[in-house]
């Protein structure tokens, strides 16, 4: 029985609006967490806040912007002056086309939610997670970022994913003989939004759901998760080590 194995732990997660983040701030809550939902949109988060009860802080938050988030951890300080499980889950896909004709406004909205908006999210709260007995930050990647062939006109957001990847395994090292472990997780094709703009022919009821995945992870937010800068792959279900040039 898992239910209260994050009683008393404050969570934190991005994109709790829809698909993945707000499967995952479902299952924290469930498991005894009090979760503080990010996203941009206010009614949607007002919904989950609903489903959830007292145990949810929504707050709305453009991660692009570092007032935004600055005023968000400003304000967990002071309000529960504690930080348990992060999780950076939000991104977005970006225009289907080549690189050649991506605008630069585009590219750049990529890069900034999906990669810049992590970077943000450690610079101010790693300050909270070493503080926790056991701080854990997941970080929701793509295997876009990582094929041996890479997939045409998705480049922004598979380059995006790839320097997540780097962002979360250099923080691992950062933070390896602190208490906080740090990992990737990468969910495979799931029933969202998002994988419907990447895959529109594809039938949706073929995929798993975001519940499947978040409930996997919960095990990866426990104090009595011990491995850091690996990533989780879902579809196998098992951990993968990262292999490079010798
Ligand atoms: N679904 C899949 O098949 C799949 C596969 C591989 C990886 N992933 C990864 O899983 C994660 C979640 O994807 P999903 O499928 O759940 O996507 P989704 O349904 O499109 O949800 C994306 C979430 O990100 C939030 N978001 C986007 N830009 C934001 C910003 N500037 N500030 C704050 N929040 C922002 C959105 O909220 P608002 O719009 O309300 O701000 C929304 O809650 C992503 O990292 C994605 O790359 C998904």
């Amino acid at each position: 029985m898992t239910a209260v194995l994050l009683d008393g732990k404050v969570a934190l997660v991005t994109g709790a609006s829809r698909g993945i983040g707000h499967a995952i701030a479902l299952e924290l809550a469930r498991h005894g967490a009090h979760v503080i939902a990010l996203a941009r949109s206010a009614e949607l988060l007002a919904d989950l806040a609903n489903k959830i009860g007292t145990a949810c802080s929504p707050l709305v938050c453009d991660l692009i912007s570092q007032d935004d988030v600055e005023n968000v951890s400003k304000l967990v300080q002071q309000r529960w002056g504690r930080l348990d499980v992060l999780i950076g889950n939000a991104a977005v896909m970006g225009p289907r086309i080549p690189l050649s004709e991506l605008r630069e406004s585009d590219w750049s909205t990529v890069l900034d939610t999906n990669v810049s908006s992590n970077w943000r999210l450690i610079h101010n709260f790693d300050h909270l997670l070493r503080a926790s007995e056991a701080g854990r930050a997941i970080f929701v990647t793509s295997g876009a970022g990582s094929r041996a062939q890479m997939a045409p006109a998705r480049g922004a957001y598979a380059i995006s994913k790839a320097a997540l990847d780097a962002l979360a395994r250099t923080y691992a090292s950062e933070t390896a003989s602190s208490n906080v472990r740090v990992m990737l997780c990468n969910p495979g094709p799931l029933r969202t939004g998002l994988r419907a703009s990447a895959a529109p022919d594809e039938d949706p009821m073929t995929l798993r759901t975001p519940s499947d995945f978040a409930s996997k992870i919960m095990a990866l937010c426990l104090p009595s998760w011990r491995e850091t800068g690996r990533m989780y792959d879902f579809p196998q279900d098992r951990l993968l080590d990262f292999t490079g040039p010798a």
